[in-house]
């Protein structure tokens, strides 16, 4: 080659670098590596991480993704809001993501409104947080889909119920929607009772709950160490000889404790959006790639599939923009989203209420190959939209 031509072509990759054949997306990922839960965060930011490793060969030429990790240190609303500011104005994030407890996606969702950045919710499952800013989409759940269809069922199968739930917004969901669905199908909850968040003297609610004889418990705690609490005073009470019949969405039976139940926890019945031991060809996969990263011995949880599925949907929207990100563009790609291939079934994005649409399974926990399983017996709905929003539309 011509030497003199030599540092044309220099001067031309640098400038083809500069005008954004490069691209660095810089996500803000906010979850609990610490305090109440504070084990649950990495079952997020390995599913993202995952994520990226096996997909980034699709991303545009030249975009890459960083993932910025930042700890709320559990449910602190004023800590969240302080990493989301940081992360907004610091290091300029286009978008934020993760986020396991209600109070802090509530406390996020004005700065993502103020700063026009898209926040994909990954696990919080109130169904108000959605409202909060027109920059939230959400890939989790909500408490009113897998409680609402439990209601529904159990009214089919339990004369009287008995609900106990944390005392914050997706317990009070919870609470909701299930006594509603369960006295339209001729139940009747005998009392409804909110616990601590943090720390609840089980024992004490439980024997109350024992002394009220119900035909069913309903109950919603935050998943992590919470649910095995829940199990072993459930147990150590005598509930389940009293022929008390412990039932709830999902989050009580998730599948990273139930190695740590034992047999209390076999014939729980929940509904939720996705079991490990779900039938799929997507969740198979999904399990299998997570424990040739991982380890043979671990297992992915619900906190995981929506992480996962998020990050698909950040994909969608750097693919589609070729990397250049305009926050309403974003907006208007998740509110259009499908994807076949969630690990829990075919999934999308209500355009709206930018919530996600999803089946229910219901499941009951079985021992199958000696570990006990989530196990999914039959789907309730296979495509549920957030009912609390649709009982909204009709006031
Ligand atoms: C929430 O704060 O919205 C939340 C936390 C843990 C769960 C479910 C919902 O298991």
């Amino acid at each position: 080659m011509n030497v003199f031509l030599k540092p044309v072509f220099v001067l031309a990759f640098a400038l083809a670098a500069s005008t954004g054949f490069a691209q660095t997306i810089k996500i803000g990922f906010i979850t609990s590596y610490s305090g109440l839960n504070g084990n649950l965060g990495p079952y997020m930011e390995r599913a993202v991480r995952l994520y990226i490793k096996q997909h980034q060969k699709e991303l545009p030429p030249g975009v890459k993704i960083e993932l910025i990790t930042r700890d709320d240190t559990g449910p602190n609303p004023d800590k969240a809001k302080q990493l989301a500011q940081e992360l907004i104005v610091r290091e300029r994030v286009h978008m934020l993501a993760g986020v396991i407890f209600t109070p802090n996606a509530l406390a996020i969702a004005p700065l993502a409104t103020e700063a026009k950045v898209p926040f994909v919710i990954m696990n919080a499952g109130t169904s108000v947080i959605s409202t909060r800013s027109p920059y939230i989409a959400r890939t989790s759940f909500t408490l009113w889909q897998s409680s609402f269809p439990l209601g529904q069922w159990a009214s089919k199968k339990f004369k009287t119920a008995y609900t106990l739930v944390s005392d914050f917004g997706p317990g009070h969901d919870a609470e909701t929607a299930f006594s509603m669905a369960f006295k339209e199908g001729g139940g009747k909850v005998l009392d409804s009772v909110r616990v601590p968040l943090q720390n609840p003297d089980f024992a004490a609610y439980m024997q109350r709950v024992k002394d009220a004889k119900p035909d069913a418990l309903m109950v919603f705690i935050p998943a992590g160490k919470t649910a095995t609490a829940v199990m072993k005073n459930f147990s150590d009470l005598g509930l389940d000889k009293a022929g008390i019949k412990l039932i709830g969405p999902g989050d009580i039976t998730t599948e990273e404790e139930l190695p740590n139940m034992g047999d209390v926890a076999l014939g729980v019945t929940t509904v939720f959006h996705w079991s490990a031991a779900g039938d799929r060809p997507a969740n198979k996969a999904f399990i299998a790639a997570w424990k040739k990263e991982y380890g043979q011995n671990e297992t992915p949880n619900f906190l995981s599939v929506g992480s996962w599925d998020g990050t698909a949907l950040i994909f969608e929207a750097i693919k589609r923009q070729k990397g250049k990100l305009d926050p309403d563009k974003t907006m208007e790609i998740f509110k259009g989203w499908k994807f076949a291939d969630s690990p829990r079934g075919p999934i999308s994005i209500d355009p709206e209420t930018r919530d996600i649409i999803q089946p229910e399974y219901l499941r009951e926990v079985r021992r199958v190959n000696g570990q006990l399983a989530n196990v999914e017996l039959e789907t309730l709905g296979k495509a549920v939209k957030d009912p609390w929003k649709e009982l909204q539309k009709k006031k």
